[in-house]
C-alpha cells in the first residue's frame, strides 16, 4: 500500500512539472509581451524611465517563455521563432541602454525594432493569412 502512495505521488508530482506549454499559456505571454510594449512607449512619452525599464523586463521575463506552437499552425521553425526570441531580447536591452543614457529617440528606434520582430513571427501565422 505504502508503495503505491509513492508510486502516485511520484507520478502526480511528474505530471505537474510536464504541463506542456499550450496555446493558453502562449496567449498570456503574448499578451503580456504587448502590455509590456504599450509600458515601454508610454514610460517613453511620460518621461518615467522606471516604467520603460519595467516593460522591458516583463517583455524578457514574458519572451522567454514562449515555446513554439504546433507545425501545423505556424509557417516557421522552431529555430526561427528562438532567432526571434533572440532579437527581441537582443533590442530590449538596447531600450534600456537607450533609455538608462537618456536617449529617447534611440528607444523609440529599438522599440521599433522589436515590434517588427513581432510582426515578422505574425506574418508566418497561418489562419491570420487567410
Ligand atoms: C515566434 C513567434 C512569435 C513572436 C516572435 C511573437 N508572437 Fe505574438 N503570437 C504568436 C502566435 C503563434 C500567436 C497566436 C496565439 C494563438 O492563438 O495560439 C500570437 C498572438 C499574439 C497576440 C494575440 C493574443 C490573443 O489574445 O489572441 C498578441 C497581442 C501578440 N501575439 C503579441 C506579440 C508581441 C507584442 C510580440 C513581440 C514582442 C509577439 N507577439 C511576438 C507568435 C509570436
Amino acid at each position: 500500500m505504502k508503495k503505491i502512495m509513492v508510486s502516485f505521488l511520484t507520478i502526480s508530482s511528474l505530471a505537474v512539472s510536464l504541463h506542456a506549454y499550450d496555446q493558453a499559456d502562449r496567449i498570456q505571454d503574448m499578451q503580456t509581451m504587448e502590455a509590456s510594449m504599450a509600458q515601454i512607449q508610454r514610460g517613453i512619452l511620460y518621461n518615467n524611465k522606471k516604467m520603460v525599464l519595467q516593460g522591458v523586463a516583463n517583455l524578457k521575463q514574458a519572451s522567454s517563455n514562449v515555446e513554439v506552437p504546433q507545425k501545423t499552425e505556424m509557417d516557421y521553425s522552431s529555430t526561427f521563432a528562438r532567432k526571434q526570441a533572440a532579437h527581441i531580447m537582443k533590442f530590449a536591452d538596447k531600450i534600456k541602454k537607450n533609455i538608462e543614457d537618456g536617449h529617447k529617440h534611440g528607444a523609440a528606434m529599438n522599440y521599433t525594432k522589436v515590434l517588427d520582430q513581432c510582426i515578422s513571427c505574425h506574418n508566418k501565422i497561418r489562419k491570420w493569412n487567410q
